[in-house]
């Protein structure tokens, strides 16, 4: 067990850590991301124009390399999202003035030129010192297209992929090694029932090879929200066979035909979005309680590659863009849903958050040269700490956040321990207006002083502009302290809150 939470209507919160035998490692490749040719991701995202005043290397824009590398971000998913299942990988190598254009149907119909693909992708993740995600295309695309791009992208040998990939200026493979075998099967990658996408993923995952030094790990298109019959199906006809199954959910404030504003919403709404945000820990539970009945080894691992809060976009912005503002509320999503995957973290080995740039839950938004970056990304710099840390698992008992007669745990943690020895607790205060004090007991450590840092602001509608690019972000927390073996801490309302003890 690896974290239990109860939730009374009392005023003060308890934690209990054993830090006294740690064996499940908090695999660094949660804290992933996501970039889909969609809205400004790519375009007026990460790539610039040809002559650009942006700082550029090889119009791969510099300040959000920066920004990124900064938060070690440890994977990045592409082409898609719904756009993998219509890209064809040919249409993207080459000189690019040769590349053809096509159609994206499913973001605005706009003229995809094909300026940025596989070699240009693969230099930004070296860029950015992480590893490529990529999903191949199984609704629109053939088994050989897949073939032949892991072929074009692992293979050291003598072949005519090989060379066409010498000729376009690259010798060496890249040994990409984590591989999506369709995105959305049962949505916008092909309506498929999941009998039908079982055979197809055996197909096309039979000849997706591995290659001296480049494993594939394949990962299988999983279900929407509590599809646990897509999780069931596929479990019982792929199991092993597989490295990882995919999960996808959004916290939609609203419905999806009104989503919500991302900037204007009132304390309802606020609360209602993070109950919301909490369905995550029961769609992981549910989700891998099915997993364990084929494999109980927990050998699959479950992959949210696809999360985090989606509303309307922005006022005048183009709706099939995607764009949206983000507020406190997105960086206590953040900081919530990552506690949930720290505390699953036997099952939940990957998750990448959408979408790094622009589009959705964003880390950075853009507007010309101007760069920003969001409470969301402050919360991926905080928890850096847990990447490839052990988990420590955890009680707590903490207070009701009520609203009219609703109510939730007010305050979530996780806790790891890296390998300095250093204790790092985050925790997270939903409350809308009430400090709640957490004493934290721990078993099987010695630890002498406490550090931390506060991400939080007077309202959950505050943002960063590109005026006041600094509202938010993270400041020396000084409520926490050692009292006798205990540690007491403060949490302010609306918060995120990031400790470490020595
Ligand atoms: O992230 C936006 C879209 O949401 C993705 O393209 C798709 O996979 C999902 O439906």
């Amino acid at each position: 067990l690896l974290s239990v939470s109860f939730s009374f209507s009392q005023s003060t919160a308890k934690l209990y850590i054993n830090a006294s035998d740690p064996r499940v490692t908090i695999s660094r490749h949660i804290y992933g991301h996501f970039s889909e040719h969609l809205g400004r991701c790519i375009y007026d995202g990460f790539w610039v124009g040809e002559n650009s005043s942006i700082p550029n290397k090889g119009r791969i824009r510099l300040d959000i390399v920066e920004a990124l590398k900064k938060i070690k971000i440890p994977n990045l998913r592409w082409p898609g999202g719904c756009f993998a299942d219509e890209y064809h990988w040919r249409d993207g190598i080459g000189p690019r003035k040769q590349r053809p254009t096509m159609i994206n149907t499913n973001w605005g119909n706009v003229t995809e030129d094909n300026s940025f693909g596989t070699h240009e992708f693969l230099e930004l993740c070296d860029m950015l010192g992480c590893e490529p995600y990529i999903t191949g295309n199984v609704g629109s695309g053939t088994v050989s297209e897949m073939n032949n791009w892991v072929e074009y992208l692992n293979f050291d040998g003598q072949s005519p992929l090989t060379t066409l990939r010498k000729e376009n200026g690259r010798n060496k493979p890249w040994n990409v090694s984590f591989w999506g075998v369709g995105n959305e099967s049962w949505g916008c990658g092909g309506n498929m029932t999941p009998e039908y996408y079982v055979n197809e993923y055996k197909r096309y995952a039979t000849f997706a090879k591995n290659y001296p030094n480049a494993r594939l790990k394949k990962i299988a298109c999983g279900a929407s929200d509590g599809d646990y019959n897509w999780t069931d199906v596929l479990m019982k006809n792929v199991g092993t066979r597989m490295w990882g199954l995919s999960l996808h959910y959004y916290t939609v404030p609203k419905s999806w035909s009104d989503k919500g504003s991302a900037t204007s919403f009132d304390e309802k709404e606020y609360f209602t979005t993070m109950k919301k945000c909490l369905f995550m820990d029961e769609l992981v539970t549910r989700h891998g309680t099915i997993m364990d009945k084929y494999d109980p080894d927990k050998r699959v691992a479950m992959v949210v590659d696809e999360w985090g809060i989606w509303t309307n976009v922005e006022p005048g912005s183009n709706p099939a863009f995607l764009y949206q503002q983000n507020s406190l509320r997105d960086a206590l999503v953040a900081g919530t849903t990552l506690n949930i995957f720290n505390n699953h973290a036997d099952r939940v080995r990957m998750a990448n958050l959408a979408q790094t740039v622009n589009v959705l839950q964003s880390l950075v938004l853009t507007q010309g040269n101007k760069m920003l970056l969001t409470p969301t990304y402050h919360v991926f710099d905080l928890y850096k700490v847990h990447q490839d840390a052990k988990l420590l698992p955890l009680q707590l008992n903490v207070p009701d956040y009520q609203y009219g007669d609703q109510k939730m745990p007010a305050v979530n943690a996780s806790a790891s321990v890296d390998s300095t020895g250093a204790i790092h607790i985050s925790l997270v205060n939903l409350d809308a207006a009430h400090t709640i004090p957490v004493t934290t007991t721990i078993s099987g450590s010695n630890w002498h002083t406490v550090e931390g840092q506060v991400l939080t602001a007077a309202k959950f509608t505050d943002i960063n502009t590109f005026d006041q690019p600094g509202n938010i972000r993270p400041v020396p927390f000084s409520h926490a302290r050692k009292e006798g073996d205990q540690l007491v801490a403060n949490l302010p309302p609306l918060s995120v809150v990031v400790l470490t003890l020595k």
